[in-house]
């Protein structure tokens, strides 16, 4: 059974106010990236591995891939505008697979525990992606910060990566997509509109996504931790 890991890699990183594209930041001495990139690497489910990253950055990552001994990746490619082409350029470019697991750059602490047991539940279900349930209290504001409403987080979940689909499934989604244009942040999303189920399988709180200033700090105490 073939599965190829899509590692979208091509976001400009504003919101952290570096000059670095966050996916390059070193984390205690290594390239954040490549934290992703080694766990899928060593992670026996695993077949090939495509990047997509910006048309600047594609050399970077080919030569990171050789100096850090990153075997599977199999292609680096030009991602998109949007998150979204980012990873279908990447799924433009699989040559044969099974399932199609997608999981962020900047999500450095995957565990090959998490990719085994999405993976597994793909393969009972069809699709399946990590997510957490939600356990603050969710609040709907208006424009000025004011609360307009309080949302039931019974049956919530925060959605993660990774998430995996049969190769079927996701190819159908972007059929879909295609005809039925919407605007999405997650490939799970786009299965859904197709009437697909998609599982949910407990994430962790630790696969953190780094977007802010304050998750590298928190990301630099996560891979230091015993
Ligand atoms: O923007 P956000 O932080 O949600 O990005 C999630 C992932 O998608 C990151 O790994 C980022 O590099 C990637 N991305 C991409 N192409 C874009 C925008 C984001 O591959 N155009």
């Amino acid at each position: 059974m073939r599965v190829t890991a899509l590692v979208p890699a091509a976001g400009r990183g504003t919101r952290l106010g570096t000059t670095v594209p966050k996916q390059f930041i070193a984390l205690n001495g290594k390239p954040l990236l490549l934290y992703s990139l080694e766990v899928l690497d060593s992670s026996e489910d695993i077949s090939g591995i495509i990047v997509a990253a910006q048309a600047a950055d594609i050399g970077t990552i080919r030569d990171l891939v050789r100096e850090y001994r990153i075997r599977k990746v199999v292609d680096v490619v030009q991602g998109g505008e949007e998150r979204t082409q980012s990873v279908r350029n990447a799924f433009r470019a699989i040559g044969t697979a099974d399932y199609v697991l997608i999981h962020d750059g900047v999500r450095p602490f995957i565990t090959r525990d998490i990719v085994q047991r999405v993976l597994s539940a793909a393969r009972q279900h069809g699709a399946a992606i990590s997510a957490l349930p939600v356990t603050d209290t969710v609040k709907v504001a208006d424009g000025d910060g004011s609360i307009v409403k309080n949302i039931d987080r019974h049956g919530l979940w925060l959605a993660q990566t990774p998430q995996v689909f049969r190769y079927s499934i996701l190819a159908e989604a972007y059929r879909h997509y295609d005809e039925h244009p919407v605007d999405i942040t997650d490939e799970s999303g786009l299965v859904e509109l197709t009437g697909s189920k998609v599982k949910t399988v407990p994430g962790s709180i630790f696969n953190i996504k780094i977007t802010r200033e304050e998750d590298l700090l928190l990301a630099t105490m996560i891979a230091g931790m015993p």
